[in-house]
């Protein structure tokens, strides 16, 4: 039997300069609170908390912190502009360590909104990523999830329109939505902004899943990126697994395997992926 990691799998750039940032900061004087989880992985999250990094998810609970000798931590999803100038305006330093990748995103369509362009963005509006861009959205702005929604899109005023999308959009949707958005005549100026990290992660898995008999994709169960990429495989490989740890290694598979495949998302370990490695080659 094969075993074959896909390269891109695991830790991507943003994250690791988000998650490197937060250890370097964890040894300063200062107290450190992170504004979210800084990566959807748990065992990273609880190391950094007994180094004594906290963790707030509201601004009401950064107004309960003393701003003296306190840095929050805005994670690579970014935030939106006002939670970004309430978090400045109560006295707390910041320390920024959103995606380039995002932070280009938040450039583009605050400038597009400030030139009297509609936004649409291609991603989930739950997502802290989209809600950040959203933010940063100086007049009308919408979102679309899926293919289905695209069909049924109509823009909010007569303006042109700037399409971009959360870094980490499925490819194949984004190509899709885009061609029905052409195919309807809207006058839309089209941002393919999904990162590199995620288009590699992507093609990687896909070809990985097709010719493998088995498919392991590793990840958080919160994190967005791991689920596209387990949709992903799974329309290439029947048997395709999510697992967030070893012990939901247990699975049922079927008895001639010959090739088993491994990808993970951006906030998995590398260290979790050897593991899960080494435990399918015994
Ligand atoms: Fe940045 Fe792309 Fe990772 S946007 S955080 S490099 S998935």
């Amino acid at each position: 039997m094969e075993v074959v990691t896909a390269k891109s799998a695991g830790f991507c750039f943003g994250v690791i300069r988000a998650v490197d940032t937060v250890y370097e900061l964890s040894s300063s004087e200062k107290r450190i609170y992170t504004y979210g989880p800084i990566i959807h992985n748990e065992t990273v999250v609880d190391d950094l908390r007994s180094r004594g990094v906290g963790i707030v998810n509201s601004l009401e609970e950064i107004r309960c912190l003393d701003p003296a000798d306190t840095v929050i931590v805005i994670r690579s999803h970014g935030v939106s502009e006002q939670i970004y100038d309430e978090i400045a305006g109560l006295g707390f330093e910041i320390v920024d360590t959103t995606c380039p990748f995002v932070k280009r995103i938040h450039d583009a369509v605050r400038e597009a909104s400030e030139n009297g362009e509609e936004i649409l963005i291609l991603g989930s509006p739950e997502h802290p990523e989209v809600e950040g861009i959203m933010g940063w959205c100086h007049g009308p702005v919408q979102t679309l999830e899926d293919v289905e929604s695209a069909k049924s899109y109509k823009p909010l005023t007569d303006r042109p329109v700037t399409l971009v999308s959360q870094t980490t959009f499925n490819h194949k949707k984004f190509e899709d939505i885009v061609e029905i958005l052409i195919s309807a005549e809207y006058n839309v100026n089209v941002m393919n902004t999904i990162c590199n990290a995620t288009l590699t992660r992507q093609n990687e898995a896909e070809e990985l899943a097709s010719r493998a008999d088995v498919m392991i994709v590793i990840g958080g169960r919160h994190s967005s990126n791991t689920r596209k990429l387990y949709d992903i495989c799974a329309a290439r490989c029947e048997h395709t697994y999510f697992i967030e740890t070893l012990d939901d290694l247990n699975l049922e598979v079927p008895k001639s395997v010959r090739l088993v495949g491994i990808t993970a998302g951006a906030s998995t370990p590398q260290n979790l992926i050897e593991e899960v490695q080494k435990e399918w080659k015994n």
